[in-house]
């Protein structure tokens, strides 16, 4: 992997001289956190301090990653961008496809049969420019990345939330919708609020039973799921030293659960062994000899207070297992506790499965230390209460476990093993039985809402260690404290389970056949990308048209949406997911979760052609069947949620011209922004009131549309009086030029050409 090897080597040339100069921005001692981020300036060296939580930083990634639900549009977008090749080294994983049901073999072939279209579309267009291409049953993409890709000091963005992962091995790296991932890898700058910083500082070390997870679960349990927004949280201390690379993975990958934009750790011997273990000690080498700038400076960890927004301190010598739910990551309780809350607030204590995976635990540490609790259950005659599922991180992590006879000794107790992927923890699950029972699961995953694992809203999903899953999974109960209680084995002796041991990394090293791993073609330029035009589950985008530099005039209003309107109610997700590579096919939800302010009813909007009231999707093709331009109305923080560019692409493919607001979520701004829509804000925000249902609306001078400068539409009502109402937005002259040509995809097109 020449190419990653190369990048590698300059982002490390570069760093000492950058964070030279933003030292001297700054002017104080610099985070880790600091370090990284000013060293990737999309402008090179820093020539300011830009404010926490408020700047908006332009800023260039090393690496792109993808999984195979979000990386379909995403790719579809990359094509329109005439690019030859991505501009960045650039991965895609096919693990969320994938069920979980009967045992690795049999989903694996039922799921390449199932998504299979889906799958070999990724491959092609990986192989065509120049991606890298791990195919179903490597891997889950976050376990991948930390094996393969992650780096100490480097900045990565990627296609799916949990991308923080690999702060294990001191990245920051940073989830993002489909469209931020195509501007990186088209060459483009990515956008980004300069984060506040929240120092984490680790003292003593961890015993017993207690794991990584648990410094997490603790900290959802501080900081709640909001309590990390806008935030990176960087670990520090000589805590945060004692722990593995994969442990410190576990930490970050669940910051995703408070909301944070990332969190890392320093450069430190685990990472080295971690690195040279999976066979990169080059990079090793190469961090080594930059290793003061790959941690924060010392001053900043003598007194944390005066360099973070916030410090959070934990002890893990007293830290305590936890157990945090249900249905919430952050409700959290330590073991000893757990007994009286579940009676308090009658969760099922009777436990029905345990399972250890997810891209949160799935290493080869947290197999090994789980398979030391299961394998007490059988030397000490234990009957296991729960049913066992497992799902190893990576082809990689599992032959080497396999081969160490770790999956044997989980097979001994019944378990099945899944394909190395998502599986349950994506609703993949296969669950046998009565899917709306009341009922309590344990797993190691990082999510435990409503429905998430089985699609069954009465099952109680409890978050925690993989040891404390075979633990409870064992007895069979929630309130199980294997630190204190006591298990009756078959004789009916009373037997204590050990605490768990295993080892950070294999002793006789990693060990893999086929990792799963497809480079891409050196050439791609012949290579052509086959989608059917009768699939109902890809389609080739095509070029949004460009303004034609006239006002609108003569629009409908498709809906004044009312209240809050995130984009899950603009493009909904559950069983839309299999449209997500099928612009045309998943605009069929567009809108449909949006409150109709006119009757406060969803997905029932008058159709002005025949007065009649149907849905959005399918009156609003109806108005571009005839020609007639549309707008959407809406309340304020429109767009909050996801950063999913299927809620701006869906309403632009279906004709809708402009989305005028009191207020926007931001990402969701920039995104209607990038496919040429018009985004606009009420100057005055009660004129939402004045916008009624058979308005026809008319812009007054788009055709003078300028950085700055407001626009005035004007509302005719029904009874022929008009409003006209002032439109404020945030267009700066690169950003118009995005609208002029249709979207800023067909810019960076003609750009290309
Ligand atoms: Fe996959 Fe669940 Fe992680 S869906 S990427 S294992 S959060």
């Amino acid at each position: 992997m020449a190419f990653d090897i190369d990048m590698i080597k300059a982002v490390y040339e570069k760093m000492p001289s950058r964070i030279e100069a933003a030292r001297k921005s700054v002017g104080k001692p610099l985070t880790l956190a600091e370090k990284i981020l000013y060293s990737h300036l999309w402008d090179g060296n820093a020539t300011e301090a830009y404010e926490r939580g408020k700047s908006y930083v332009n800023f260039a990634p090393d690496r792109v990653a993808m999984q195979d639900a979000t990386a379909q549009m995403a790719l579809l977008q990359f094509m329109q961008a005439g690019k030859a090749k991505v501009s960045v080294p650039s991965t895609v994983h096919c693990d969320h496809l994938i069920l979980a049901k009967q045992g690795a073999e049999e989903d694996l072939r039922n799921s390449l049969t199932a998504s299979g279209e889906v799958f070999n579309f990724l491959e092609s267009v990986s192989n065509k420019y120049g991606i890298g291409f791990w195919k179903p049953g490597a891997g889950i993409i976050h376990q991948v990345v930390l094996e393969n890709y992650a780096f100490p000091g480097g900045m990565m963005i990627g296609t799916d939330s949990h991308t923080v992962n690999a702060g294990g091995l001191g990245m920051v790296a940073i989830g993002v919708g489909g469209a931020d991932a195509v501007d990186v890898m088209a060459g483009m700058p990515w956008e980004l609020k300069f984060p506040k910083l929240i120092g984490v500082k680790l003292t003593g070390k961890m015993n017993g039973w207690t794991a990584p997870k648990d410094v997490i679960l603790k900290v959802a349990g501080i900081l709640t799921v909001k309590g990390g927004t806008g935030c990176i949280l960087e670990y520090f201390g000589e805590g945060a030293k004692s722990l593995s690379a994969t442990g410190k993975g576990t930490i970050c990958n669940m910051g995703a659960e408070i909301g944070a934009t990332t969190s890392t750790f320093g450069y430190d011997d685990s990472m080295e062994r971690y690195l040279r273990s999976t066979d990169r000690a080059d990079v090793a080498e190469m961090a080594n000899q930059v290793r003061e700038h790959l941690t924060g400076d010392d001053e900043v960890y003598a007194n944390p207070e005066q360099y973070f927004d916030q410090v959070i301190e934990i002890d893990l010598s007293t830290l305590e297992p936890h157990v945090n739910g249900p249905f919430t990551p952050d409700r959290a309780t330590p073991v000893s506790k757990m007994r009286e809350e579940a009676e308090k607030n009658g969760w099922p204590t009777k436990v029905e499965w345990g399972l250890i995976g997810s891209c949160t635990n799935s290493s080869y540490e947290d197999l090994s230390r789980a398979s030391s609790i299961a394998k007490q259950a059988v030397e000490k005659g234990l009957k296991t209460k729960a049913d066992f599922g497992i799902n190893p991180g990576s082809e990689q992590v599992r032959y080497t476990a396999e081969r160490d006879g770790l999956l044997k000794i989980f097979e001994d107790l019944d378990a099945t093993i899944f394909t190395n992927a998502c599986g349950p923890c994506i609703g993949q699950w296969e669950r046998s039985g009565d899917n709306t029972r009341v009922n309590t699961i344990v797993h190691s995953f990082n999510r435990n809402f409503s429905k998430r694992a089985d699609g069954n809203p009465n099952t109680h999903a409890f978050v925690t260690s993989p040891e404390m899953v075979a633990a409870i999974a064992i007895s069979g109960d929630l309130g199980f404290n294997p630190i204190t209680d006591t298990l009756t084995n078959e004789k009916g002796e009373q037997v204590k389970l050990d605490p768990p041991v295993g080892e950070e990394l294999p002793s006789k090293g990693f060990a893999v056949e086929d990792n799963g791993y497809q480079a891409p073609a050196e050439d791609g330029s012949n290579i052509e990308v086959v989608v059917r035009p009768d699939s109902k589950r890809l389609q080739l985008l095509e070029p949004f048209k460009p303004w034609d530099g006239k006002n609108i005039t003569g629009a409908k209003l498709l809906i004044k949406a009312f209240g809050k309107c995130t984009t899950d109610h603009i493009s909904m997700a559950g069983p839309w997911l299999r449209f997500r590579g099928h612009l045309d096919n998943i605009s069929d939800n567009c809108l449909i979760g949006a409150v109709n302010a006119f009757n406060k009813e969803t997905n029932k909007v008058k159709n002005q052609l025949t007065g009649e009231y149907g849905p959005v999707p399918a009156t609003q093709r109806q108005y571009k069947a005839e020609g007639i331009p549309t707008i959407v109305v809406g309340d304020h923080n429109y767009g909050e949620g996801s950063s999913r560019e299927h809620a701006a692409m869906e309403p632009r493919h279906l004709g809708v011209k402009a989305v005028l607001v009191k207020s926007f979520a931001r990402i969701h701004e920039t995104n209607l922004k990038k496919q040429g829509m018009l985004a606009l804000t009420f100057a005055n925000e009660a004129d939402y009131d004045k916008v009624q249902e058979d308005d026809t609306i008319n812009f007054l001078d788009l055709d003078q549309f300028s950085e700055g400068k407001p626009l005035n539409i004007e509302f005719v009502h029904a009874d022929g009086s008009k409003d006209v109402i002032v439109a404020n937005h945030t267009y700066n002259e690169a950003q118009i030029g995005w609208f002029r040509a249709g979207s800023a995809l067909n810019l960076i097109k003609e750009q290309n050409k």
